[in-house]
This record gives structure tokens, sequence and C-alpha cells, in this order.
């Protein structure tokens, strides 16, 4: 059903994402693929659907979006991800993970587990099998980093000598999704001589927000699914309230569902939008708390489109003395890169038009 909110598992429930899928497919012969679009837009259903659907690969997902909140995470907290995936693996692929150092194999459930106290597992240790349990079954192994820019936080460890290592030494391919676009790339610090990931290619897909022609049909299928029928106007009503984005249509199409009142389903997808979108601008504000009067004044005033001597000369004025450009210029990327501010030209804009209502 297009309107159930939790992301989709099934192709039939996916709109137009024809072409993202199969671009997602022919990646998966590249060690690494990066799935980006801003939040919502739909990138953990375009991998739950190739998930179910590619059953000849072995798959390793791991969903870090709930440490959105963390000022940084530690090796344990990525074992233990890792640690959860492989035990939905069937137990005659558990097994083949005997032998590793670290990783006890115990119970008649073959469950899994692995120490990151003293005898450790090594990441490169745990990627050397599974490539080559990959290699032995005859299938891929394709491991899911879902909102891969929070690996940006580990602590006291540094997860792209491993990922260096895999990209050219095994047969293993990684998707980095992210809706923080620019945050994924520094994280994989691509263009630094000093990465371990330095120049590597990477297959990128990205997944934009629906056109209003694919917004007005997304709508329309949706309500057709359930045998409903809603005139155009309301529908283009829809695209200029909320824009393209299909997780804020598909949570309108939902609360139209459970109220039968467009009004009311208008009014409490804003609500719901404003309060994500404060909640995930505060996430953002951790360990960032000394700019944080800055960062909501940038974000006051760029709603509705703003320049960098904009920005300059408000905290200038709001402040009483001279911003530094250097500093200005930081601010503002730190927003693009977190992808709540997008650069056209020489114009800072929101990347969704309800962020603009949240502030
Ligand atoms: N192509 C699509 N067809 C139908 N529903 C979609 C489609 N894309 C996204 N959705 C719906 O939009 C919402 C957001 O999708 P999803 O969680 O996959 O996006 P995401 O990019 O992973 O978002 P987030 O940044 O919040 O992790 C979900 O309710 C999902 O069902
Ligand atoms: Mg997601």
């Amino acid at each position: 059903m297009l309107f159930d909110p939790k992301p989709k598992e099934r192709r039939e429930d996916l709109f137009d994402r024809d072409d993202e899928l199969n671009r997602l497919k022919a990646g998966l012969n590249y060690p690494v693929i990066l799935l980006l679009g801003i939040r919502r837009s739909g990138k953990s259903s375009l991998v739950k659907v190739l998930m179910n659907e590619m059953k000849d690969v072995i798959w390793i997902y791991l969903d870090l979006r709930k440490y959105e909140g963390y000022t940084y995470i530690t090796y344990k907290y990525l074992l233990s991800e890792f640690e959860r995936a492989l035990n939905t693996w069937p137990k005659f692929l558990r097994e083949l993970l005997r032998g590793i150092r670290g990783v006890v194999i115990s119970g008649s459930g073959f469950e899994v587990r692995l120490s990151w106290g003293r005898d450790r597992v090594e990441l490169a240790d745990l990627f050397d099998r599974l490539s080559s349990i990959g290699e032995r079954e005859g299938r891929r192994v394709v491991i899911v980093f879902d909102e891969s820019q929070e690996l940006r936080k580990l602590k006291g460890f540094n997860i792209l000598y491993p990922l260096a290592y895999a990209y050219d030494n095994l047969r293993l391919s990684f998707i980095f999704t992210g809706s923080q676009i620019g945050m994924v790339y520094r994280f994989l610090r691509l263009k630094d001589p000093n990465s371990p990931l330095f120049g590597r290619a990477m297959f990128e897909v990205r997944v934009n927000p629906f056109t209003r022609e694919q917004s007005i049909e997304f709508l329309k299928t949706g309500f057709r699914e359930v045998g409903i029928s809603v005139n155009d106007g309301v529908l283009e009503s829809v695209y200029d309230e909320l824009g393209g984005i299909p997780g804020w249509l598909t949570y309108y199409g939902f609360n139209y569902l459970q109220f039968n009142n467009h009004e009311e389903a208008i009014k409490r997808t804003l609500e719901y939008a404003v309060q994500l979108v404060r909640q995930e601008f505060e996430n953002f504000l951790r360990g960032r708390e000394e700019a944080r009067e800055r960062y909501y004044a940038i974000m006051g005033l760029c709603k509705s489109g703003c320049r960098w001597s904009d920005v300059k000369r408000i905290l200038e004025a709001r402040e009483g003395y001279r911003v530094d450009d250097k500093k200005i210029t930081e601010l503002l990327q730190n927003l693009v890169d977190a992808s709540f501010l997008i650069k056209e030209g020489d114009i800072y804009r929101p990347s969704d038009p309800l962020i603009t209502k949240a502030f």
C-alpha cells in the first residue's frame, strides 16, 4: 500500500523508482555504491526492496539512524550492529563464521557474539571471512550502512582502513546511504590524499524528490488503491503545500485515509514535519552548541533564500562585532553538508520546503 508510512519492502509498493533500482543493481558489481538523497526521499525503501529482490545476495543491513542524536559512537556500538545483522542470517551461514578471532558461536541456535574487549574482532578479519563465504556460496556479500554519515562519529577507530582493505582485496560490496549528503563525502574523505580511500571510484545513485507530475500521480495511485477519487485541484494543492518528498506525501495520504479530510491531513502533516525537522536540527546541533544561536539565525534568514553576504551582515548586526569570513563560510558549509540548505548559484535555500516552515 502506497500510503503505508513504513519504508516499503516490496516493488509493488514502490512508486516510480525503477530507474534507481536498476542502477543500484548495476552498482552491485562495484565495491562501493553511494545511495544519496535528502531525508524521506526513499533511500531505505529502495534498499529494502533491493534486498527482497536480490535473493542471490547475502545481505548485512546496518541501520545507523539511531545514532543521529549521539555526539560520538564507539567500536563496541559498531560491532553490536554487525552482531545483530549477522544473527538474522540462516544457521548454516552463521556457522561459517567460526574461527574468526573474537567471534563466539554458541548454543544450538548458533548465536553469534562479537567480542569488543581485549580479544576484539577486527573488521578486516570479519570482512576477509565474509568475502570467502561469498565465494564459497557463489553469492555476493553486500554490507549496507544505512545513514552512513553517522560513521563519522566513530571515536578511537578508523573504519576507513578496513574499508580500503576490502575495496582493494576482497569480493564484497558496500552500500552507503546518506541523507546528509555532504557529510557522507566528509566521512569517506575521497579527495584527501592522506585518507585510506583516497581516489577510489564509487558508484553513485541519487534519489530525488518527485516532480509535480510524479507527486500527483503518486497521490492518485495511492487513492485509487483504496477506491477513493480525489479531484485534481486538491492534488495540485497538496504538492503546492508539501512539495515532492515521498515521505511527506505518504504521510499526507495516510492521514487523509484516517480522517477522510484534506485540510486535516495537511495540518497534521505540517505539524509532524515541523516537529521532525526541529528534532533533526537539534541533533545536528549536538556538539555544536557554541554556535547554536548562529545556526538558528542563519536558518531563519535563509528560509526563503539568502546569500553569503546576507548571512555575514545579519550575524554581525546581531552580535555587534565583526565575524570572520571563514567562520561564515564554515557555518553555511555545515548546513549544506547536513542537507538543511542547498546552494544554487550563490543562493542558499532549504533543501525541503517543509524545512522553511520549521524556522
Ligand atoms: N517510491 C516510493 N513509493 C512509495 N512510498 C515511498 C517511496 N519512497 C518513499 N516512500 C515512503 O516515504 C517514507 C520515507 O521513505 P524511506 O524511509 O524509505 O526514506 P529515507 O530516504 O530512507 O528516509 P530517512 O532519511 O528518513 O531515512 C516512507 O513512508 C516510505 O514508505
Ligand atoms: Mg532511511
